[in-house]
């Protein structure tokens, strides 16, 4: 299946966090990736961060919302539950104490979108990982590229993928719109082969031309990989 097809990261839902500011901003969003040829968008609001503590059943019903929103308008897409947790004291605790967590459907097997810290350097991912697999849930990175110390600690993904992350690349990220150094270390990690999952991390519309010639360069990326 072609994986520019499922767009697993995104914050396209109405006024919840710093993504779409209502619904006519999700409306055009949506209709921007289903034109870009995305099928399955999921719907991965902020947890954790931006003082964002939502509840899994929230989530799902405000997902529900959405999708009849879309429907009404004419825009195809099927669209999924999920959040963007932010790996903090928080996350942890609600880990270590059994918590529900908002996770999604990664073909019949739960798993959970997490972001680091982008500036210093965490501890315990591998650990993290492990429980959350103990749970039953696939623990999956957002843009580990933009994770600032990892181009000088790229061993560590190798490690952390032993303990069963899996990764997810922002598009963006290939036409440089997180800057230099993340577009290098997502060039690196395709050309190594350690993406799992492509998501935009769509926060505006104004950001899809900048995705049509992600997606291009997503194309031509693994094109060559096919060829060579
Ligand atoms: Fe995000």
């Amino acid at each position: 299946m072609d994986p520019l097809t499922i767009d697993l990261h995104s914050h396209v839902m109405p006024g919840i966090d710093d993504g779409a500011r209502g619904p006519v901003e999700t409306v055009a969003m949506a209709r921007g990736l289903a034109d870009l040829g995305v099928k399955t968008l999921y719907l991965t609001p902020h947890q954790f961060k931006l003082d964002n503590h939502l509840s899994l059943v929230d989530v799902q019903r405000r997902t529900d919302d959405v999708w009849r929103m879309l429907a009404r308008a004419g825009v195809t897409i099927e669209v999924r539950r999920g959040a963007e947790h932010y790996y903090g004291e928080d996350l942890l605790d609600a880990i270590s104490g059994g918590d529900d967590l908002i996770t999604f459907d990664l073909d019949g097997e739960p798993g959970l979108l997490v972001e680091l810290p982008m500036r210093q350097p965490t501890i315990g991912v591998r650990r993290v990982g492990a429980a959350l697999l103990q749970r039953g849930i696939r623990p999956v990175m957002a843009h580990p590229e933009r994770t600032a110390y990892l181009s000088r600690e790229y061993g560590r993904v190798d490690g952390w993928r032993e303990a069963g992350w899996r990764f997810q690349l922002n598009l963006l990220s290939l036409v440089g719109q997180h800057g230099g150094a993340a577009q290098s270390l997502a060039e690196h990690m395709m050309e190594d082969g350690l993406y799992d999952y492509v998501g935009s991390d769509l926060h505006r519309p104004s950001d899809l031309p900048w995705l049509r010639r992600a997606h291009e360069a997503y194309r031509a990326a693994t094109e060559g990989v096919v060829s060579s």
